[in-house]
């Protein structure tokens, strides 16, 4: 097979943090608030600028509540895990990395004693049907690591009991998310939106405010986590106010990335944008002889981290460690030649590529990475 000519333009595919908007520059820094109190008006606009944007982008129902946390999308969601749960019984959904490290917290850390766990294995979701909503649910909408997504909200209760608890960081601003199914969301600004690491988003519906203001956890909760004073939540936290000090850099950056989100057609511009990087990889996919995706079903195939599996029936019969060999060689060769970086797998998943297709990775760049993939897996077999 001869080698590819054309490049991607942009070789940044990782799965966080991810690519950063098309025509990205630091000049669209150059009016941050640096050196300024956070709490001064000025700098608590702009905060709040954030989650006045994000909220309309999403079309977060009024009566929910946005604010900016620590720690990225694990912070928001350690907090509200220390926050809510032990009210009732919890149902934890895990298919992947992320989803089972939130398991290990409340099994091993929170030592939960009412709780189900519900998993499956890289590739597949849990059985969705037997999920108990007068219990509190806990899961990843997008399991980032094998690229196994729910594929709609139709399995939720509406008229639940317990609350849905989502980690939503791969997949808001690039899937549909049922407000209605859900009450508390987070994620990162460093994901589909390309923006910076270090700052969580947390929304919650009132079902969730309800939870904080009536549920007192029996374990102390470090400042980092407080969303409430005296038995009441700390609004402000959701008026512009942060628990700690943000960065106002990261804020600006976060600015920049949603208008460029809003230009392009806001959410259902941002979710197509996705969805065409997951149509290339799939009729690649289709006429490809070594590759298959790791989810299984269809429904469940994520536009956003795009998880692929080797499937080449000239290596079926190697060690599995050999194979994960040729793909890490396949994918170093790939950053060393500038075409991508950073496409292994996740470091716990099945050995595979796995590509960041989010609203942020131009279609055009990924149509012209799918050649320089099956180049350089035939240079590594040849070798
Ligand atoms: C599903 C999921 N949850 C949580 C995280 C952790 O995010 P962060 O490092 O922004 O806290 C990630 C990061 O990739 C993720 O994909």
């Amino acid at each position: 097979m001869t080698r590819p000519t054309q490049r991607p333009e942009r070789p940044e595919f990782s799965s966080g943090p991810c690519a950063k908007r098309p025509g990205w520059t630091p000049d669209g820094l150059k009016s941050a608030l640096i050196g300024r109190s956070h709490r001064a008006g000025p700098a608590k606009a702009r905060i709040q600028e954030v989650s006045d944007r994000s909220r309309q982008i999403l079309g977060l129902p009024d009566d929910w509540k946005l604010g900016i946390v620590p720690a990225s999308d694990t912070g928001a969601v350690e907090l509200v895990l220390w926050s809510m749960l032990g009210a009732r019984g919890v149902d934890l959904l895990a298919w992947e990395s992320f989803g089972s490290g939130w398991v290990s917290d409340a099994v091993q850390e929170l030592k939960l004693e009412d709780h189900r766990v519900l998993e499956a294995d890289y590739g597949d979701l849990p059985d969705l049907a037997s999920v108990d909503f007068a219990r509190d649910v806990v899961f990843t909408w997008n399991g980032t690591t094998s690229g196994v997504r729910v594929p709609n909200g139709d399995w939720i209760a509406g008229d639940r009991e317990g609350l849905t608890i989502c980690d939503a960081t791969s997949a808001v601003f690039a899937m549909e998310l049922p407000w209605d199914k859900l009450d508390v969301v987070t994620w990162s600004w460093q994901k589909v939106l390309g923006g910076e690491a270090a700052h969580g988003m947390l929304a919650l519906s009132p079902r969730a405010v309800e939870r904080l203001e009536s549920h007192s956890p029996s374990w102390p909760m470090p400042k980092i986590f407080r969303l409430t004073k005296k038995g009441k939540l700390n609004a402000s936290i959701f008026e512009g106010s942060t628990i700690n000090t943000p960065s106002m850099l990261c804020v600006e950056d976060a600015l920049d990335a949603l208008r460029w989100a809003e230009s392009v057609g806001g959410l259902p511009g941002l979710v197509a944008r996705s969805e065409a990087n997951l149509a290339a990889v799939a009729q690649w996919v289709e006429a490809s002889d070594w590759v298959d995706f790791l989810a299984r079903d269809v429904a469940t195939r994520s536009c956003t981290s795009i998880c692929l599996e080797i499937a080449d029936p000239s290596v079926a019969d190697r060690a599995a460690e050999d194979v994960a060999a040729m793909v890490k060689a396949t994918t170093k060769l790939l950053d060393d030649e500038g075409v991508a970086h950073d496409i292994g797998s996740y470091r716990d998943a099945p050995a595979g590529i796995r590509i960041w297709g989010g609203a942020t990775v131009e279609t055009s760049d990924i149509e012209a990475l799918l050649p320089w993939l099956d180049w350089a897996w035939q240079e590594i077999k040849r070798a």
